[in-house]
């Protein structure tokens, strides 16, 4: 099944944990992976980090995306990967959704990062968006890069074994 494994990571976990996916789901099928860029980045530090990501979510912005190769169609299953902000998905994998709507009918399955609180409501947010009832599989972990935790590769392989 040819994969395509979409992300958004400001500060690495959820690069971290897409690495991973990908490097195991490629032992049984094809997997391109994309990471998108707002055009004009987040900061990174401090109070404005919070701020400015924080605002964006809660408004629900979609903020410009630097350009990228993707096709819909050379795709069965979609996998995104985001951050928690504000307890729900963050504004770059809005704008992909919003310019690729057809994504909305391939398979879907979800990872988020997250540090603690709010990944539940999160998910359900993007659920809604996608206008699904359920995602295939769904993996949550908490700030994986870093803390690095044993458990988290379980939890990464049970993820991929639910996509093979
Ligand atoms: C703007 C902003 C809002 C955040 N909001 C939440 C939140 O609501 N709940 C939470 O548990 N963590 C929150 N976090 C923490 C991140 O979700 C968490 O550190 C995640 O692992 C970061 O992923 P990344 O390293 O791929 O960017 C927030 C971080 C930022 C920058």
């Amino acid at each position: 099944m040819k994969t395509a494994i979409v992300y958004y990571s400001l500060e690495g976990n959820t690069k971290y944990t897409a690495d991973k996916i990908a490097d195991l789901l490629k032992e049984s099928c094809e997997v391109d992976v994309l990471r998108l860029e707002p055009e004009q980045s987040y900061p990174d530090k401090g109070f404005k980090k919070f701020f400015w990501g924080g605002k964006s979510a809660v408004m629900a912005e979609t903020p410009a995306l630097k350009p990228y190769q993707f096709d819909a169609t050379q795709y069965d299953r979609i996998i995104f990967g985001t951050p928690v902000w504000a307890s729900t998905f963050t504004p770059p994998i809005r704008t992909f959704i919003d310019d690729n709507p057809a994504v909305k009918e391939k398979q879907i399955a979800v990872f988020t990062c997250f540090s603690g609180g709010g990944a539940d409501k999160a998910l359900a947010k993007l659920r809604k968006f996608l206008e699904v009832d359920a995602f295939v599989a769904e993996l949550i972990l908490v700030d994986p890069k870093v803390k690095v935790k044993e458990e988290d590769d379980a939890l990464i392989a049970e993820f991929c074994g639910k996509l093979k």
